[in-house]
């Protein structure tokens, strides 16, 4: 062969590679609104900037006269490219090559771009729409999903992971994702579950469809699995290009520092009116988060799963923080376990990859009852405060309004290394509400007046009693637990001045193996 007609077979050979499955299966995916996978990382990266790798690699197999159709790439494309302008490693299932199945070749693509992640310290973001184990190969493609497993397992906290579920993603393939940072699920499109209908129905009787059993909506609201839900792929792509810049390229740097126009000492009158004067009615605390943070943007993580608990990331001064708060317009912001086990990963991943957090804090307390005691409320919540108190990076806590009892500790209270702890004036930090205070403490005298006038005067009395001397923030100030009490309005400047002085921070752990956090 010629140099030159070796040079056309080369073109020729990547042609047929980049084709996939082929035209047929192409059509078929495209009118189910999806793209290739080559499309999908198209959109993801920047212009121009993928490099694809093991394009030429064929699967192995000889089983069922697999050796008779063979795929350049077997089913997944792996490369390179920049995110941004910063380096992102990628995988994309390619669901026109046997179905996106995993093989054992189609294992080695991934785990061999997962480990130069590790080696080069840069995200890895892998596009799950795959039909599963490849059936033909057996238990060399169980074997494959337990390397990448392993290599999930390795990576965590050390660079960032990223799932996209495109497609399905059923079976034990979900355990990839389910060990990567966050999950992005398109709605109709994308469903995961351990065991399909089919299977439900042989074994339970119960009759389920595809998207009740694991769509992106069960995932995104009930399950938690899922971080995120969009609504096609394209949104996808660009949320996960939003998502990294928010992160550091692994455990060792710090999440980009971006220029903002937003000045940081602007002051937001609005904010000093933002807390109703009736301690029992509600407010939005994302209004709060836009108001103070770099140009009102604030990308919500979970945003529909446990509505009690907003955690996301923001821009404070051009640094990147994360931030977690109680939300008073959904359950009075009470902290149940689905809300705890959502701050306490989101505050881990914030650790884990030296991202600030913020902390707003209006919480009645625990959500009591058998339901709660009965689902691991005390695990639960221990897992929270597990996180905070386990945390090293910069922490700031602002209390807007309830502070009340163990959820005061919890929410990243100064005894569990808050650095800056300030509170609002209308602020009240306690044991317990006032009503429950007096409950307690007061029964028996209650008990003795029968005059239901009288009794309801005395009570009245020492519940004022008890909001004069506890329905404020300045008996904790007086012990140093707050560290200022500030005027709502210059919230966004108070905060962004503790982070800027923290950035110079160092504090460890007691060296260990790893710890035991209650899981
Ligand atoms: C080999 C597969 C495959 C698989 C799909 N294909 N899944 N090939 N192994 N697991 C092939 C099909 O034969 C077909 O080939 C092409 O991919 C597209 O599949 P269709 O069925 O035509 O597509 P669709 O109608 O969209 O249905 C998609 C699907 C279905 C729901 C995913 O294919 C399906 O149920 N597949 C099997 C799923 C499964 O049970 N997998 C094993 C799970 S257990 P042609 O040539 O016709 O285009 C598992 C264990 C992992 O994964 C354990 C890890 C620890």
């Amino acid at each position: 062969m010629s140099t030159r007609d070796k040079l056309k077979d080369l073109i020729d050979r990547r042609s047929v590679a980049r084709l996939g499955g082929g035209e047929k299966r192409i059509e078929k995916q495209h009118s189910q609104g999806k793209m290739t996978a080559r499309e999908r990382i198209e959109v993801l990266l920047d212009e121009g900037s993928f490099e694809e790798l093991d394009m030429f690699v064929m699967h192995r197999c000889v089983n069922f006269k697999m050796e008779q159709s063979k795929i350049p790439g077997d089913g997944v494309v792996t490369g390179h490219g920049t995110i941004d302008g910063r380096v992102v490693y990628v995988y994309a299932q390619d669901f026109t090559v046997f179905g996106g199945s995993l093989s054992e070749t189609m294992a080695d693509k991934i785990c061999k771009v997962m480990d130069m992640a590790m080696k080069v310290g840069a995200p890895i973001i892998g596009i799950n729409d795959s039909g599963g184990a490849r059936i033909q190969e057996g238990v060399t493609s169980l074997g494959g999903y337990a390397e990448i497993f392993e290599r999930n397992i390795l990576a965590s906290g050390v660079v960032p992971q990223i799932s996209a579920i495109f497609g399905p993603c059923a079976g034990g393939a979900v355990y990839s994702p389910a060990l990567t940072d966050f999950i992005l699920m398109t709605e109709d499109s994308s469903y995961m579950f351990v065991t399909g209908p089919k299977v439900v129905k042989t074994v339970t009787g119960e009759d389920i469809s595809v998207a009740d059993l694991g769509g992106a909506d069960v995932h995104a609201s009930k399950s938690g699995v899922a971080h995120f839900k969009v609504e096609d792929e394209d949104e996808g792509l660009l949320l996960i290009r939003k998502l990294v810049s928010y992160l550091p390229q692994n455990n060792m740097e710090e999440a980009p520092l971006m220029e903002t126009n937003d000045s940081i000492d602007r002051i937001a009158d609005e904010l000093n009116d933002i807390v109703p004067d009736n301690p029992n009615l509600p407010y939005n605390i994302k209004d709060v988060i836009f108001t103070i943070a770099d140009e009102g943007e604030f990308l919500e993580v979970h945003r529909n799963y446990a509505k009690n608990i907003v955690v996301g990331y923001c821009r404070l001064g051009g640094m990147s923080v994360g931030i977690v708060a109680n939300q008073p317009n959904y359950l009075a912001g009470v902290l149940d376990c689905d809300a705890s086990r959502k701050a306490a990963r989101f505050v881990q991943m914030c650790d884990a990859f030296n991202i600030p957090i913020l902390t707003l804090v209006d919480v009645p307390g625990f959500l009591p009852g058998s339901g709660q005691e009965y689902a691991g409320i005390i695990i639960h919540g221990a897992k929270l405060m597990f996180a905070y108190g386990e945390a090293t990076v910069p922490k700031v806590t602002v209390t807007l309004r309830k502070s009340y009892g163990g959820a005061h500790d919890v929410m990243s209270c100064k005894q569990l290394r808050g650095d800056f702890n300030y509170a609002w004036p209308s602020a009240e930090i306690a044991v317990m509400g006032a009503k429950g205070a007096i409950e307690v403490l007061e029964s028996k005298n209650i008990a003795k007046i029968s005059n239901e006038e009288k009794k309801a005067e005395y009570i009245s009395k020492r519940v004022t009693d008890y909001e004069e001397a506890f329905a404020n923030p300045y008996q904790a100030a007086s012990y140093g637990y707050i560290d200022d009490v500030i005027e709502p309005r210059n919230t966004r400047f108070r905060v962004i001045r503790a982070f800027q002085t923290l950035q110079t921070k160092k504090l460890s752990n007691p060296p260990k193996k790893h710890s035991n956090i209650p899981l």
